[in-house]
């Protein structure tokens, strides 16, 4: 039997009987494989913060069985009580991180669905509940297969691929968004080369993209954020794939921290960039990117963390936001589960919700 690796573990799951929401610690990761249960809403909340369970899709899917596990926990033998806890729980678990507009996405989806359902009993109310978070992690599963099978269709084998942050198998529930074309182009034998970002300065790219396609056998280099210029210019690079936490309507996308960076360089270099978006991202109602909320992190990220000793002075100022925009004209396509957005972004994303829709 082969050894079991980290793409064996569920990023998030839903221990009902138990009441409790089941995540692998991501924090921790590559050096343990920590698995914890959360239960109460600050858990889940600090969970979120605190980037145990992160990435745009996987907190969508945690927020969902969240809200349903504190849904649960509520004391009320009428809906309008139900309801006002509801929303203030809704509220307090949407405040954990303001990027990712799966948060809220998901979120919202339970919230319709409790309106809904306004004249049915609590019970059936939380069943229905428990049903739509499963339904909104299993879609993820077909979602991201989707997204890995249109990616796949922009290269080649044998073609070298740069990512950025962890945009994999653990920011989703299953083959990630940015990773599904090259989880789907390993099983086919396309032989990529991957080279991972390690993602200053919480070291996604290190920590959990070199980790989970290395264990899977992928050929991935590990570079620092710097040298994204260097292997491009040697001509390793055939395409960009990234991830991506909320595109606007107009085809501008938030991501990880690093990823315009990326971007640019890319276009100097004729290497096309794709960004893999679950329509569950992108968000028709935030016109542009100077429209999005760009999340501040504390600076002890950057001075401290993962350093033996603090590397940089005592009281220096520190600029730390978790995300920066790319423009959408530096952008080759949008890969979707309804195929590949190309500009101009205003029409051609407007027509993939047309598909959704039909
Ligand atoms: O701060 P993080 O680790 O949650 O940031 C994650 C990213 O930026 C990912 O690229 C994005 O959420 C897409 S995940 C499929």
């Amino acid at each position: 039997m082969s050894e079991k690796t980290i793409l064996d573990y569920e990023t998030v799951a839903l221990d009902d009987a138990n009441s409790a929401l089941v995540i692998i610690d991501q924090t921790k990761l590559p050096g343990s494989t920590e698995i914890i249960s959360l239960k109460t809403g600050e858990e889940i909340w600090d969970a979120i913060y605190l980037l145990k369970v992160r990435g745009a899709p996987a907190i969508g899917v945690a927020a969902a069985f969240g809200i349903y596990l504190l849904a649960k926990q509520i004391k009320a033998n009428d809906y309008e009580t139900f309801y006002q806890e509801f929303v203030k729980q809704k509220e307090y678990l949407n405040s954990a991180r303001p990027t990712a507009v799966n948060l809220s996405w998901a979120l919202n989806r339970m919230d319709g669905l409790c309106q809904s359902m306004s004249g049915e009993t609590i019970p059936a109310i939380l069943e229905a509940l428990k049903k739509e978070a499963i339904a909104i992690k299993e879609e993820d599963i077909q979602v991201c297969k989707a997204i890995g099978e249109y990616g796949l269709s922009l290269v080649k084998p044998g073609d070298g691929i740069l990512t950025h942050c962890n945009a994999g198998q653990l920011a989703t529930c299953k083959y990630g968004t940015a990773t599904a074309p090259i989880y789907l182009g390993h099983e086919r034998g396309y032989n990529f080369r991957v080279f991972a970002d390690e993602t200053r300065p919480l070291l996604q790219g290190a920590r959990l993209t070199a980790y989970e396609l290395h264990s899977a056998g992928v050929d991935v280099t590990l570079i620092c954020d710097n040298m994204s210029a260097t292997v491009m210019k040697n001509g390793w690079v055939n395409a960009v794939f990234v991830g991506c936490d909320r595109v606007a309507a107009n085809g501008d996308t938030a991501n990880k921290i690093g990823t315009s960076v990326v971007a640019t360089v890319a276009k100097r270099y004729n290497v096309p960039v794709y960004i893999c978006a679950p329509t569950s991202t992108i968000d028709m109602n935030t016109p542009t990117g100077s429209d999005i909320t760009i999340e501040q992190r504390p600076a002890h990220e950057v001075t401290e963390m993962w350093y033996e000793e603090r590397m940089a002075p005592e009281g220096v100022k520190v600029f730390n936001p978790a995300f920066d925009v790319t423009d959408h004209d530096l952008i080759a396509g949008i890969v979707t589960e309804y195929g590949v957005a190309r500009a101009p972004y205003t029409e051609s994303l407007k027509e993939i919700f047309e598909k959704k829709n039909s």
